[in-house]
């Protein structure tokens, strides 16, 4: 790999930077003197520190911002500073999982577009470019001024289903848990030849306290059923659909979220619920007990950006592994 490039981790997924980084066969750049991660002022303050220079470097910044997503936010921002004070040539941020992305629009009145704020962030703190996976939403892109490569996870999950879990294809029907991720399971369904299905959730009112209701659009009726949707949070979207779609008469239940927040008791639902397998990536870094759960498999994106890396550096298309829509 070209000593022009360099690649920086944030402390929020460690462990994914340095699969990336062993893939494209550099070591990580340390952000902080004591460790490869930034560390802490005595007050709380995050304090980065560039080990190596950057002058003239084109540095990679691989920082989701996940859980505490402020604090990560925080750091990514202020390593983007101390790279261009440093006279980086190019910066562009890794963000794996993109954090405030639910807030992209204005669904009532008073409240922010949140994504468009992270984004006008990120452009004032000095990032030339952004790398990303799986964002909520398509136009979120359309928020920087700076461009912006997407990567979509479906081919991963569908060559990860055909190499490890063949047997969940004979008799297979695609679900997407809400309309709005309809585009997203149609992707997947597409990549494996098989047939999709929706649950429509909505409340009859717009009263908060109205119970949702769950209708199921397709034949899933004595289908293996796969789940698709990009963010599993607290598990009730999926685990309800599961339900929903168990109650019409599917068989096993299996689910492909890309970024697994695993927030509150998520896990437990997840127990309960009529899912036989959740698959997952690294996106966002696991706790143990996300990682060790028997119903719960992790699919590295490591290579995904390592590819993407190399083709920016490298001034390659990115088509290949970019959202074609
Ligand atoms: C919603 O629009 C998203 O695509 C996910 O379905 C949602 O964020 C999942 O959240 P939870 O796991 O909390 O139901």
């Amino acid at each position: 790999m070209n000593e022009n490039l360099r690649l920086l981790s944030g402390g929020a997924n460690l462990a994914l930077a340095q699969r990336v980084a062993e893939l494209l066969d550099v070591s990580l750049c340390q952000a902080d003197a004591d460790a490869l991660t930034p560390g802490r002022f005595p007050d709380g303050e995050v304090r980065v520190e560039i080990q190596q220079t950057v002058r003239g470097k084109e540095v990679f910044v691989v920082q989701p911002t996940s859980p505490p997503v402020n604090d990560h936010l925080i750091e990514l921002l202020l390593m983007i500073d101390a790279l261009r004070r440093a006279s980086a040539n190019m910066i562009c941020a890794v963000i794996p999982y993109f954090g405030y992305a639910r807030q992209d629009r204005k669904k009532k009145g008073r409240v922010p577009i949140s994504a468009r704020l992270v984004a006008n962030l990120l452009e004032t703190a000095g990032v030339d470019r952004v790398l990303t996976v799986e964002l909520h939403a398509g136009q979120i892109q359309g928020f920087f001024d700076v461009p912006v490569d997407h990567l979509r996870t479906d081919a991963l999950f569908a060559e990860h289903i055909r190499e490890h879990h063949s047997d969940w294809l004979s008799n297979l029907v695609v679900v997407s848990p809400d309309i709005g991720g309809v585009w997203r399971a149609r992707r997947v369904a597409k990549e494996l030849e098989k047939p999709l299905a929706i649950v429509e959730k909505h409340r009859r009112s717009s009263k908060e306290e109205e119970p949702e209701v769950y209708n199921v659009i397709g034949d899933v009726a004595g289908h293996d059923v796969l789940l698709v949707d990009d963010i599993l949070a607290t598990g009730r979207t999926l685990c309800l659909a599961a339900e929903r779609l168990r109650a019409e008469g599917a068989k096993d239940i299996f689910a492909a979220c890309t970024h697994g927040l695993f927030t509150g008791e998520a896990l437990s639902l997840i127990e309960e619920a009529p899912l036989r397998k959740v698959l997952v990536t690294d996106t966002i870094a696991h706790r143990a007990e996300v990682t060790g759960h028997p119903k719960v498999e992790i699919v590295s994106v490591a290579k995904l950006l390592a590819d993407a890396i190399q083709r920016i550096f490298s001034r390659k298309s990115v088509s290949d592994l970019l959202v074609r829509s």
